[in-house]
């Protein structure tokens, strides 16, 4: 089983990533998080002051940094927790990408083609030999061929509280506004783009978790599982 590649995509605070991050401990595989690359090339981006307050991007800057080999990005495994979290040039930015001036900003970045090019070489170098990668265009673009495509859902007020509940429990203080009104920014952005929009592969299984406990959906898992690769889960 560990060749086996699972694709979740979906809207953000579907609740890929706690999904997905059990699913990986469960069967012993890779667990990647596209999105976080995205958010480390936003932070570089913030950081080099190559985007403005309205969210103008220097293109031609941040493509020259790419070409150098100015940006590194990893996924670095946290020997004592054994799970793996994000270095850009090095320094850990696990939490920073996922402070809200970066969540604001990530999908004008991810919208650019030579971001996203840059972003799929890295994730398919991590995750070619087995994995469960979450994203908005993993059963789409990054790995077509994925044994298992899943494209979650749920209604935008329930993933903003979501969002706001996470937050909050790491001390961050937001509006539950301000968070709606991001998420549903970025819902837009990421199935307009031209390039790999968020849109659900013709052979993906939908998850719709509004009302669904995480219990629920393990069990709808577990069914697929059993299912599709005979799996007791
Ligand atoms: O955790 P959340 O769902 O809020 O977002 P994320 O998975 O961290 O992704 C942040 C942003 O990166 C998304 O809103 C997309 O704009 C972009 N992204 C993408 O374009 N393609 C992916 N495969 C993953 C993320």
């Amino acid at each position: 089983m560990h060749n086996i590649i699972i694709a979740i995509d979906g809207f953000s605070s579907t609740g890929k990533s706690s999904f997905a991050k059990l699913i990986a401990a469960r069967l012993g595989i890779l667990y990647l998080d596209s999105g976080a690359m995205y958010r480390a090339v936003t932070l570089y981006a913030l950081n080099s002051g190559y985007i403005t307050a309205d969210h103008t991007i220097d293109e031609a800057a941040l493509k020259a940094d790419l070409d150098a080999g100015k940006v590194e990005i990893a996924f670095v495994r946290n020997e004592e927790t054994g799970k793996y979290g994000i270095t850009l040039n090095g320094a850990d930015a696990e939490t920073r990408i996922r402070q809200l001036d970066i969540s604001g900003n990530v999908s004008y970045i991810a919208v650019i083609p030579f971001v996203r090019n840059f972003v799929d070489n890295l994730l398919h170098r991590y995750g070619e030999n087995g994995c469960i990668m979450d994203g908005r265009d993993i059963g789409t673009a990054v790995f077509p061929n994925a044994d298992l495509k899943i494209y979650m859902t749920a209604d935008p007020a329930i993933r903003a509280q979501r969002r706001l509940d996470e937050m909050k429990a790491k001390g961050e203080t937001a509006s539950f506004e301000e968070v709606l009104q991001n998420v549903k920014e970025r819902d837009y952005i990421d199935s307009h783009r031209a390039m790999n929009p968020l849109r659900k592969a013709d052979d993906a299984l939908e998850l719709d978790n509004s009302h669904m406990t995480f219990d629920d959906q393990m069990k709808w898992l577990g069914g697929v599982l059993k299912e599709r690769f005979g799996i007791d889960f």
